[in-house]
């Protein structure tokens, strides 16, 4: 199963949620692969905003590693799942689509839970830590219901 995160600079949010499934994965799926991008190359080649880096440490999780990318739409061919952190990204990523039926693998991250209305991950690049662990509080139990997805799919076979 191949997991891409997506969101505008590749700096703050996409990263946050690729680190925080793969580092969820690891005991509990680990044949996933995961991967973020962004729909911008404003950043590519950088490491994740260093306030995302010191939020996620404080949580025990290391995402200094991951480096920015731009999206491209061979990723629509690569990926099995695209989440897209907000509506925005969601628009831009699907206007790269090759077809129409692939343009259905992105969908906004917050669709895979129903436990809270806000459907968009807010944008924390112009705010302050209390901002990137409003993200993380926001991320972390959908990456768990999107592994519990996965692994009640997998198991039905
Ligand atoms: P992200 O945050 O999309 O969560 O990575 C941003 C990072 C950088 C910029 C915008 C959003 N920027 O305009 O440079």
């Amino acid at each position: 199963m191949k997991v891409l995160m997506v969101c505008l600079g590749n700096i703050c949010r996409s990263p946050m949620a690729e680190g925080i499934l793969r580092h969820k994965a690891k005991e509990r799926y680990p044949d996933i692969v995961t991967d973020s991008a962004g729909t911008s190359d404003f950043h590519a080649g950088e490491a994740p905003d260093r306030r995302a880096i010191a939020c996620l440490r404080s949580y025990g999780i290391e995402i200094s590693d991951l480096r920015a990318r731009p999206f491209e739409t061979d990723d629509f061919h690569h990926f099995d799942l695209i989440y897209a952190m907000d509506a925005e990204n969601l628009r831009d990523i699907r206007k790269l689509a090759p077809s129409s039926e692939l343009a259905e693998k992105a969908q906004l991250i917050m669709s895979v839970t129903e436990a809270t209305e806000q459907r968009s991950v807010p944008d924390p690049w112009y705010g302050d830590m209390e901002n990137f662990h409003y993200v993380y509080r926001m991320l972390d139990p959908v990456m768990d219901s999107l592994l519990d997805e996965l692994t009640r799919q997998r198991a039905k076979g």
